[in-house]
């Protein structure tokens, strides 16, 4: 752990994490919910120095923890479960992962797995499970690599005040730590109402060679925005709205308050210059 100067003395260095933890606190419904599922769907590996963090070598047995190999979907802040709960009740063939640091958020999403199960239980999916911890720095060391089918980022938080930039989830380190994770052919998911970091995101993205855009072809949403869509927009390679993306309490704030919906859609492919790739090809 790097240690730093303050006028306390030397405290340990932060790291610039994409996420703040304030009001964690649960509602009666959230903990009743919490007390009854938590243990069957929130993984909780030992932790490191910080409660986001997994201590060194834990790691993940996918096919273990779901009794089965299926086709694995990662879903970066959760958030409420909107999305993670519908799909996984809409896809029993599929396992789905979701990582979230903010507890509340676990809790409502173990309310609406109570809500969709009714008074018995007996519906409760069996292909959904949750990683309390900061994606970035977990799935790296806990996942191995090309062990994800799909990736959802959606409503990340936009961070927009300039000194907050680096803040922003979709930056090189989380794309250094996710990509290699990806399976050849898996779909990168993503969504935000804020066009500021929509194209901060097509900034980051198309500049990657492990990504290509699956709809270059995409026109830009329809209509005026809100807030200051910039001047350098890409017109084209915008998704449609993913057929399986619910809308959840972000999106309904983002269209209330007059702003677009900016969908991405991404495959991973082999990188040029390696094994797999396009390394050589050319070459005597
Ligand atoms: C604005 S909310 C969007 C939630 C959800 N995707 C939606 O559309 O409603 C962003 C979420 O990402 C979570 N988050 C941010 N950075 C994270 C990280 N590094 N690891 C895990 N969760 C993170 C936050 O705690 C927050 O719940």
């Amino acid at each position: 752990m790097q240690l730093h100067q303050t006028s306390k003395g030397l405290r340990p260095h932060r790291d610039v994490v994409s996420f703040v933890r304030r009001g964690e606190r649960l509602s009666t419904e959230q903990q009743e919910a919490w007390d009854a599922l938590a243990e069957q769907y929130v993984l909780d590996p030992p932790r490191a120095h910080r409660d986001t963090l997994p201590a060194a070598g834990e790691t993940l047995d996918v096919p273990a923890l779901f009794g089965r190999t299926a086709p694995l979907v990662v879903e970066v802040g959760s958030g409420q479960g909107e999305n993670l709960v519908a799909a996984a009740l809409a896809h029993p063939e599929r396992d789905f992962l979701g990582v979230e640091v903010y507890a509340p958020g676990l809790a409502q999403t173990l309310v609406r797995l109570q809500e969709a199960a009714g008074q018995d239980g007996a519906d409760l999916p069996q292909n959904l499970r949750m990683l309390p911890l900061d994606a970035q720095r977990a799935l790296p060391q806990m996942l191995p690599s090309a062990s994800i089918d799909e990736l959802w980022v959606y409503f990340a938080d936009p961070w927009p005040k300039q000194r907050h930039h680096k803040r922003r989830l979709i930056n090189p380190p989380f794309l250094d730590a996710v990509l290699p994770l990806l399976r050849e052919g898996a779909a990168f998911r993503l969504a935000t109402d804020w066009a500021q970091y929509a194209h901060h995101m097509r900034i980051q993205l198309d500049a990657r060679p492990e990504l290509e855009l699956l709809f270059p072809q995409g026109p830009r949403p329809d209509g005026d925005s809100t807030d200051a869509v910039p001047e350098t927009m890409a017109m084209t390679g915008w998704a449609p709205r993913f057929a399986g993306r619910v809308k959840t309490g972000f999106e309904a704030k983002g269209r209330r308050a007059g702003r677009l919906i900016w969908d991405l859609a991404y495959t991973r492919v082999a990188e040029p210059g390696t094994d797999d790739g396009t390394a050589g090809e050319g070459s005597a």
